[in-house]
């Protein structure tokens, strides 16, 4: 890739492959790091509801569990999980949230939090402290969501080493003593990946990918969506949306996987052209989601659009079709809890934080602090970070 390319992708991804987009022609673009993107919306739908795209299997779980039967499986008792666990998180939030303080730095402010929250479900309380500590760790230091920079990718290679050795060493444990019901994401990878067939590293690497395929998204989107309507108010105003429509907004606004593809297993033809097999054929859900034909000024955040039921335009942020996200009810849920806690007898401010997304896996905002001012600040003050 072009170094241009590489120092505006990493400046502004989002902007990145909107100029690109403005720049092409075609209703399917290739894009300067490889493979092609499809910017027509009509296309990318024609694309996404095509079965013979998605005939290559799971991107998501890729070889970790190549089963097409036990990815479903693990999809839905991680799911299962989080849903019983929703009294639990939202029990966890106040603690949660007093301890972020009056400023907080986010978006690891934010990561912490989920973490926090949902610890005992991603591995139990009796499950030996070591493991939890590092899976603790693990949520603090850049394993759970990937810094953009480099020097803190490599301590949290450490850190996901460690931590992989203490999980399978769990495994192998539980092994010897099995549940009878899952107690927590490690017994639901269990039940699903049979000793026979699946060593105890392996499904270390698989509690690991799940790990963060929930903590990622679900902070980031957590941190877009404090941030997208603080700055859209400017000021430390009471919210005059409702939660589920601000995460509605901002996981529109700010979809946090950016481009969802898939390796083509054989050829595929979009739009009068060919794809021959081994390409890598995307779908952009920013794209998607800034369509002027189909939403009305999509450039302006605005909760409110989600008020009515009609006016609204493609959206994925969860993706669609067989492969779409398992958890993206239950993800759901668990933003709309955290800002209702967050936003509960509070005023919120940022300062700091701009809309340019960050390049990380999917798309995450810079940093920037939150003011949180309660309406009782000698209540919830902790201090902490
Ligand atoms: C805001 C939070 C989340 C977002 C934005 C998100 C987004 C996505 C997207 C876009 C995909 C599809 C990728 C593709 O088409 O290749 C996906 C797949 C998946 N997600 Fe999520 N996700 C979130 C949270 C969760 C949670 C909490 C769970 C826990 C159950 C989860 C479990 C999965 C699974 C198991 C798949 C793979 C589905 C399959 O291949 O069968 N996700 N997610």
């Amino acid at each position: 890739m072009r170094l241009g390319y590489r120092i505006r992708l990493r400046q502004d991804p989002l902007a990145c492959v909107e100029e690109l987009s403005r720049d092409s022609a075609e209703g399917v673009m290739r894009l300067p790091w490889g493979g092609w993107c499809v910017r027509d919306t009509e296309l990318a739908q024609t694309l996404l509801r095509d079965p013979e795209y998605h005939t290559g299997g799971s991107v998501f779980f890729g070889e970790l569990l190549p089963a097409r039967g036990a990815q479903v499986e693990l999809g839905r008792a991680v799911r299962g999980l989080l849903r019983a666990d929703v009294p639990r998180y939202r029990a966890a939030l106040p603690e949660a949230v007093a301890a972020l303080g009056t400023a907080s730095r986010w978006p690891d402010a934010g990561t912490r939090l989920v973490h926090r929250c949902l610890a005992d479900v991603l591995l139990h309380p009796g499950t030996p402290g070591a493991a939890r500590e590092l899976l603790r760790q693990a949520a603090h230091q850049g394993v759970a969501v990937r810094s953009p920079h480099v020097g803190r990718r490599a301590r949290a290679e450490l850190v996901r080493a460690r931590l992989v050795t203490a999980l399978a060493e769990e495994a192998h444990r539980r092994r010897r003593q099995p549940a009878g019901e899952p107690r927590d994401m490690l017994d639901a990878v269990l039940a699903t990946c049979p000793e026979a067939e699946m060593s105890d590293r392996a499904v270390a690497e698989l509690q690991l990918m799940m790990f963060r395929a929930i903590m990622a998204p679900v902070s980031a989107a957590l941190a877009w969506s404090v941030l997208l309507a603080c700055l859209h108010l400017r000021g430390a105003a009471p919210w005059p949306w409702p939660v589920d429509h601000v995460v509605r907004e901002a996981l529109r606004h700010r979809p946090v996987p950016w481009m969802l593809g898939r390796t083509l297993p054989h050829t595929v033809e979009l739009g009068g052209t060919a794809f021959p097999a081994g390409e890598l054929l995307s779908v952009c859900p920013y794209l998607l989601h800034h369509d002027a034909r189909h939403w009305d000024s999509p450039y302006a955040f605005r909760p409110e659009r989600w008020a009515g039921s009609g006016g609204h335009g493609p959206y994925v942020p969860f993706g669609t079709g067989p492969f779409s996200c398992a958890g993206a009810a239950v993800a759901h849920t668990l933003l709309t809890e955290s800002l209702t806690a967050l936003t509960g007898h509070a005023h919120l401010a940022v300062t700091g934080g701009d809309t340019r997304a960050a390049m990380s896996e999917g798309n995450v905002p810079r940093p920037f602090v939150l003011h949180r001012t309660t309406d009782h600040p000698s209540a919830h003050d902790t201090g902490g970070r």
